[in-house]
């Protein structure tokens, strides 16, 4: 028995959220905020969180530094379940943050990347792959030594019979270097969205980057908003699966993130692709049901009454 069945490995930092601002920030001059939000931000950690809280054991591998930035991240992942023992902390860089201007529907953002961007496969204690089931990675174009060393990451993993998945998330610097066919033949489950997967393969529609990956993917399920998802397999046609359809969404931060924690979390226990694709579509709606990417996975009970009240789906964690 491993003591973890999944372990995250990507980005941290906090979110610094400014809210109701009297106006544009302009150099040589200051502005009054009236509200403030400081809270644990990343993708990864939202995949984490929830992965958690669908009763998968969790560890979390990233890099923070060592400072009050770094205490708060590392207290909201506990608090949310996930291990963070793993987690290396930078003698010389802080932990990254973001600070978010908030102006309505529209935000204006400046991220430091701190300890984060510099986290290699040097860095990672080889024994923790000794100890998990499954490496989840994300956001590589935040991260990249990391993203230097991916191909590294991933094949240590497969040689040591750790089953692994990547969402590579959006590239900041739209570059989009991607070398899908030496990836993805070492990755058991890729998870990217539409438009990614197409940036990440210089292709015009989805069709054409399904052509492209085919000879090299696994797996890959591909998001598709309120659409539903896409499985592709080694043999065989593409699978659409439509959405869980939520009309009511409150917001959808985090849903590629909550749709990564249902698939992978029924992955690990070894259930069917077509049901780890289903329970993905079923965490993506029910995270589109409560405000950011963790407030509707709260604990098990909650997110089952979700599931029978809003979506006639009965489930048990
Ligand atoms: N309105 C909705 N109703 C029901 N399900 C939804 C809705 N929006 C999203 N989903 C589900 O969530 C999944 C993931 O959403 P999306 O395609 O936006 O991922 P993403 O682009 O990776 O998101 P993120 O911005 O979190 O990285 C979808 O595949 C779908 O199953
Ligand atoms: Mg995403």
């Amino acid at each position: 028995m491993k003591p973890y069945d999944i372990l995250a490995i990507g980005e941290l930092n906090v979110d610094l959220i400014l809210n109701r601002i009297d106006g544009q920030p302009e150099v040589g001059k200051e502005k009054f905020a009236e509200d403030m939000i400081l809270t644990l931000g990343s993708s990864t950690a939202i995949f984490a969180a929830n992965a958690a809280a669908l009763g998968a054991k969790v560890g979390f591998v990233g890099m923070i530094g060592h400072d009050s930035f770094g205490d708060l991240i590392r207290e909201s992942l506990r608090a949310k379940g996930v291990d963070t023992s793993m987690l290396i902390e930078s003698d010389t860089l802080s932990s990254g943050a973001t600070i978010i201007l908030n102006y309505g529907e529209d935000r204006a953002m400046v991220t430091y990347q701190g300890a984060m961007a510099t986290m290699s496969f040097a860095d990672i204690d080889k024994s923790v792959f000794e100890q998990t089931r499954h490496i989840h990675i994300s956001s590589i174009f935040l991260q990249p030594a990391l993203n230097a060393d991916l191909e590294k990451v991933l094949a240590y993993a497969r040689s040591r019979g750790v089953t692994t998945s990547l969402d590579a998330q959006w590239d900041p610097a739209e570059k989009w270097e991607f070398d899908y066919a030496r990836i993805l033949p070492l990755v058991s489950v890729f998870l990217p969205n539409e438009k990614e997967l197409m940036l990440l393969t210089s292709s015009a529609t989805v069709d054409e980057a399904i052509e492209k990956i085919k000879p090299y993917v696994n797996t890959a399920v591909i998001k598709m908003g309120n659409k539903g998802s896409l499985l592709v397999c080694k043999e065989g046609e593409a699978v659409f699966l439509p959405s869980f359809l939520n009309r009511e969404v409150v917001d959808a931060i985090g849903a590629g993130d909550s749709f990564n924690a249902g698939c992978i979390s029924r992955f690990v226990k070894g259930e069917p692709l077509s049901e780890c694709q289903r329970f993905g579509n079923l965490m993506g709606a029910i995270n589109t049901t409560a405000a950011g990417g963790t407030g509707a996975f709260t604990d098990k009970a909650k997110i089952e009454a979700i599931a029978r009240n809003k979506f006639n789906q009965f489930i048990t964690l």
